[in-house]
């Protein structure tokens, strides 16, 4: 799995189908050297070549380092800034020794003068074909050290011209838009300054060479960053065509006060390559979110059918309201029942309350737990919405603790959503956020929290901390987060944890490992959705995809769409309700049961089966994406007709990922197909009118 060649000094790191090599140089750098199909022999694998000088160019800033330290002759981007106790700026990193386990490799630079070491971890993700890497910085002297920029490391693809890049942009409330663009000659930089993974970019790209790649053919490179503050993915492409993607901790105001013995470790940047399209790479990410990203205790189970009261009740929320909500929820097949903002301190609206994590007794004069004993009666399970990072200045708890907020003492702080960030550097912040949690949790039979974090960062300022420890909130704040809801896991396992950012501005691979689902946009409307969900997919699975029915015309754009669409829309993901259940007459709860029922059965296919993307609804008025069960004995394929005009017959879809010797058969047809003829010739979909859409199972023919 990972190889050493000492002749030539190279590590080959093997996956399934691809290897990447590293090498060292003659400067003492570890250099990339290969990502791409596994090759037959060692020998199939160059060594790491000082490249020629130019005039005004030396060979010491082509040469395409994982890990490059800014010292000597350096421009492009590094992975590590530092200053040293006597000012000196100038990081010179050289290979010492490296240690490999069965899947993981170490390699250790050490400064040439100082005591800095740094260790290079890369780990194979075989059956992935991922490689997952990460490093720690070491003090190992007596003095501070001060990191600039610590990046995670940089990752290099063939020097060819005219690479494409795909990325994922968006805005409230339409996140994960899938953009493409060819890449300049110059610097291009995905990133986040927000506090928070943001809601305008996502730490995720694909690379493909000429446009030459599409969603089923083709090779693609691609990566993403496991990080939730703010983050950067560089891109740097020169006219030698060195094509340079860095990816790690944004250096936008940052600065890591490293002190002896401490070390600094950087988040996971995973790296892959496919030579079978956009669709492979995602694939391959899906299966890695599934099987090693998301925790492990709830990784395997299936995500529930969940009602959440949002939209129907805002934050007026009551016991006997919710009692009506719930049993509509359970009569229809709801599986878990979720209260939103609203239940706590005095919140009324979003002026007051956030931070006051104790019970409203107006509302819920019995507690909550009666209202949570009656849903349990129902045969569902509980959940709730919680906020823990924010704080309305009204209320008790900023009344206590003004001082737990980011804020400078000279600036009035801005409220967003007439609320401040809590100061999650914080320890006294950080323990009280788990205790009031904690408590919740153990007092009320809670199985699903949705952590919603509604706001970015200003003010940034931390005036009780040293003023060399000011600028390391960013990343703090981050690593808070994930160390609350660690200890809170710990004690509580099976509760699911949902991330939600107003809507999503906070998914990632980072936030992938502690929570366990997220909300990928307050946009409900079921045909936007499918574009945000498409994009989506691109960097996540389904699984983790939580997508809701909603109100018939929806209040983002006043559409008007027909239950079944919205339930079709919502399906191709995690299903929730959140419609109010109080309009709804008795013919719509029919309908809603039946696809309720309909998801349960499909659901294993969705949730755990391999996804294909079949016609994209940002370039067809007939969307379809489907999934395959892992046997390959059944799929599902969802159609989406946005309208037909002059009465045009629509294209038929050609399925993807069966097995092309095995006889199928769709819906109730008699006819059986092979998996060749569905794949090659397709199926013909009824669809007429606008907004139309439909399910269509295929199932394995048993004789
Ligand atoms: C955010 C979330 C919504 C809802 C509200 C509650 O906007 O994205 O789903 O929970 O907060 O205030």
């Amino acid at each position: 799995m990972i190889r050493h060649d000492a002749s030539k000094n190279i590590w080959v790191l093997e996956g399934d189908h691809i290897s990447y090599v590293l090498g060292l140089s003659e400067l003492g750098t570890i250099n990339h050297i290969y990502c791409g199909e596994k090759l037959p022999y060692l020998s199939d694998y160059a060594s790491a070549d000082r490249v020629a000088a130019f005039p005004y160019t030396l060979g010491s800033e082509l040469s395409e380092e994982e890990f490059m330290g800014w010292g000597k002759v350096k421009f492009t981007e590094p992975s590590l800034k530092a200053t040293f106790h006597d000012h000196v700026r100038d990081v010179d990193l050289a290979f010492v020794d490296f240690e490999i386990s069965e899947h993981t490799l170490v390699l250790l630079l050490r400064d040439t003068h100082y005591p800095l070491e740094v260790k290079l971890y890369y780990k194979v993700i075989p059956d992935c074909d991922l490689i997952e890497r990460y490093c720690e910085i070491v003090n190992d002297g007596e003095t501070n050290i001060t990191l600039e920029q610590a990046l995670t490391g940089s990752f290099y693809v063939p020097r060819e011209k005219d690479y494409r890049l795909t990325y994922l942009a968006g805005r409230w409330p339409a996140e994960t838009q899938l953009d493409r663009v060819m890449m300049p000659d110059t610097k291009l930089v995905l990133e986040s300054r927000r506090g928070t993974t943001s809601h305008f970019a996502n730490p995720f790209f694909m690379l493909d060479q000429g446009g030459k790649a599409d969603e089923h053919t083709g090779e693609v490179y691609y990566g993403a960053l496991a990080f939730s503050g703010n983050w950067k993915i560089v891109f740097e492409k020169d006219k030698f065509n060195m094509v340079k993607i860095s990816a790690g901790i944004n250096d936008f105001d940052f600065c890591w006060n490293l002190k002896p013995d401490e070390r600094f470790c950087t988040p996971k940047y995973i790296v892959g390559y496919v030579n079978q399209g956009f669709g492979q790479a995602s694939r391959n990410l899906h299966d890695y979110q599934r099987k090693y990203v998301l925790p492990e205790v709830n990784r395997n189970k299936l995500r529930k059918v969940l009602y959440n009261s949002w939209d129907a009740t805002w934050f007026d929320v009551n016991e006997e309201q919710q009692t009506k909500l719930a049993e509509i929820a359970a009569k229809i097949g709801v599986e878990l029942f979720v209260v939103d903002d609203g239940w706590f301190g005095a919140r009324h609206s979003d002026r007051a309350g956030l931070g006051d994590w104790f019970i409203n007794e107006d509302k819920f004069p019995n507690g909550l737990q009666s209202l949570i004993r009656k849903v349990n009666d129902l045969g569902m399970e509980f959940g709730l919405w919680i906020e823990p990072e924010g704080v309305n200045p009204d209320s008790e708890l900023y009344r206590a603790h003004p001082q737990w907020v980011y804020h400078f003492e000279t600036r009035e702080p801005t409220q967003i959503r007439n609320q401040l960030i809590l100061n999650l550097a914080r320890a006294d912040v950080r323990q009280y956020i788990f205790d009031c949690i904690d408590s919740l949790l153990t007092k009320h039979q809670i199985a699903f929290i949705k952590w919603d974090m509604n706001r970015n960062f200003s003010e940034p300022g931390f005036p009780s901390a040293p003023p060399e420890e000011q600028k390391e909130i960013w990343v703090r704040h981050a690593w808070g987060l994930y160390e609350i809801v660690e200890k809170l896991k710990a004690k509580h396992p099976t509760v699911i944890f949902q991330s939600c950012s107003g809507g999503g501005g906070r998914v990632d691979m980072g936030i992938l490992q502690y929570f366990d689902q997220a909300w990928p946009s307050d946009n409900t409307d079921a045909f936007d959705r499918l574009r945000i969900q498409e994009g989506f997919s691109y960097a996540y699975c389904a699984k983790i995809m939580e997508a809701w029915v909603s109100d018939e015309v929806n209040w983002v754009n006043n559409r008007k769409l027909s239950l079944a669409y919205r339930f079709h829309s919502a399906m191709t993901g995690n299903l929730g309700i959140g419609d109010n259940l109080l309009k709804w007459g008795d013919e719509d709860s029919r309908e809603a049961a039946k696809w309720i029922q309909l998801y349960k059965e499909i659901r294993p296919i969705i949730q755990e089966g391999d996804q294909y993307r079949l016609l994209s609804v940002r370039e067809s008025h007939l969307a379809s994406v489907m999934y395959v069960s892992p046997s390959r004995e059944e799929a599902v394929v969802f159609a989406f007709l946005h309208s037909n005009s002059f009465d045009n017959e629509l294209p038929r879809i050609r399925l993807q990922g069966l097995d092309e010797q095995t006889l199928y058969r769709v819906d109730d047809r008699e006819q059986a197909l092979s998996g060749k003829a569905l794949m090659t010739v397709g199926i013909k979909v009824e669809l007429r009118g606008d907004f139309q859409s439909k399910i269509i199972r295929i199932r394995k023919m048993v004789k």
